[in-house]
């Protein structure tokens, strides 16, 4: 028996999609525990690329059960769209996925609120993917919401439209310039519902600690990154749920004493999409470098990604608060061809040193300090062992190791399944 997380260490899009791919067939189950559509896990394999939004990233393993936790939030419209996608693979998806009853239900009417709400903010927009994370998360924790179990009751309808009339009078409140068909946009839900009944519900925390008691092993996937976490990332941008390794607990119904490794997932720079601060964050020809080499672009909203040199106190931050015990390096490909490096490995917070990372990194409070190292010159997407890896990027992964206090299990060097390096 064996319980395990992997969940991304920065600001999203670590790459933790691929890495559950690669690990999937040591594990019988693979467990999504918060978030939704906002996020894209991408995997690449055989020539192949697919992006999964709700579905955990071990559906593509034979063997392995997939379970949509209780901490999840699902848009029935977007699964639909999902499961189509999957269609063209030849797999029999509905007997590897399962759902939980208590997962919450994304309407047609939080998609709405989310634009509405974000269209009032102005300048000071969070920079939402729009999904409808925030206003489904409110009203889970309002004790308004509507779960997936909901839909094998009888009143279901009934209370569908008590909500969704609450959600168009807030929407009325927001006074701004809002274009939709309601109408539309409910026959277009109706018809996902009926595909997502076809799907196994289940009561998932009951499900998971027989699967512990019998011996099965877990891997729990996270979505987003630590930096997005709704106690613990930059808040207000942020999303609605927590993303750390106490998230696993809540979205599963897990106890923390069940858990034994916790894997980080980071990249080897840095990378953001939406507002908020970013401390490292580059304007210059070595972001738009990143950017271009590593393909920054949103897998969700094809928004181009901010790009910045790695964060070491943040990255600490995120390992402290997940109690991290392996790290798993993406990306380090794409910084080849740099002659130099920064790694930012203190704040100048207020006008003092201070490595931690503080309640407050706006720009106009923090400024990072860093120390410099010698970049590699060589293509590194098609070595296959830690021996082959430049010097330069050795030193650079042992410089990392030193600092956070916990060992590079593993360095990825391209997208796909193969390229992914043991240490
Ligand atoms: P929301 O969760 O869609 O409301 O978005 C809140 C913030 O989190 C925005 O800055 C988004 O860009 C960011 N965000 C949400 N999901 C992801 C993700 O999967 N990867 C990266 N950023 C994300």
């Amino acid at each position: 028996m064996t319980v395990d997380l992997l969940l991304g260490l920065q600001w999203g899009d670590e790459g933790k999609g691929k890495i559950v791919d690669v690990l999937t067939s040591k594990y019988d189950i693979i467990a999504r525990f918060q978030g939704g559509p906002n996020a894209g896990h991408t995997l690449e394999f055989d020539g192949i690329k697919h992006v999964l939004r709700t579905i955990p990233s071990g559906i593509f393993h034979k063997n392995a059960i997939n379970i949509i936790g209780n901490g999840v939030v699902m848009d029935p419209v977007v699964f639909q769209k999902e499961l189509e996608g999957l269609e063209k693979f030849n797999m029999d998806v509905k007997s590897k996925l399962l759902i939980s009853r208590k997962a919450h239900l994304i309407l047609p009417t939080h998609r709405l609120l989310d634009a509405a709400s974000e269209a009032s903010k102005g300048k000071a927009k969070i920079g939402s993917t729009l999904k409808g994370i925030g206003p489904t998360y409110m009203d889970k924790t309002g004790r308004n919401g509507i779960r997936i179990g909901d839909i094998e009751l009888a009143d279901f309808k009934e209370r569908y439209r008590s909500l969704a009339d609450k959600h168009q009078a807030m929407i009325a409140f927001y006074d701004v310039d809002l274009q939709y068909d309601l109408k539309e946009m409910e026959d277009e839900f109706f018809a996902s519902i009926e595909v997502l009944k076809s799907l196994t519900f289940i009561d998932s925390e009951e499900y998971l600690n027989q699967a512990i008691k019998s011996g099965k092993s877990i891997l729990c996937e996270g979505a987003q990154g630590s930096l997005l976490d709704i106690d613990f990332g930059t808040y207000p941008f942020v999303t609605s749920s927590n993303t750390t390794a106490a998230g696993a607990c809540t979205g599963l119904g897990i106890a923390p004493n069940k858990v034994k490794d916790v894997f980080g997932i980071f990249k080897a720079y840095t990378t953001r999409v939406g507002s908020g601060p970013f401390p490292t964050e580059l304007f210059d020809e070595d972001g738009q470098t990143m950017a271009k080499v590593g393909n920054e672009f949103g897998s969700v909203t094809g928004r181009a990604r901010r790009c910045g040199w790695l964060d070491l106190v943040a990255l600490k931050y995120a390992v402290q608060v997940n109690g991290v015990t392996a790290l798993y390096m993406m990306k380090g490909d794409v910084l080849s061809g740099f002659k130099k490096l920064n790694v930012c490995t203190a704040y100048k917070y207020k006008g003092k040193e201070i490595s931690h990372f503080p309640y407050n990194i706006e720009p106009e409070n923090v400024e990072p300090i860093y120390t410099e190292m010698k970049g590699w010159q060589a293509d590194l997407t098609t070595m296959t062992s830690y021996e082959e890896l430049p010097q330069e990027l050795k030193t650079y992964i042992e410089f990392i190791e030193k600092e956070v206090e916990v060992p590079i299990k593993v360095v990825s060097v391209g997208p796909d399944r193969k390229q992914t390096i043991l240490k």
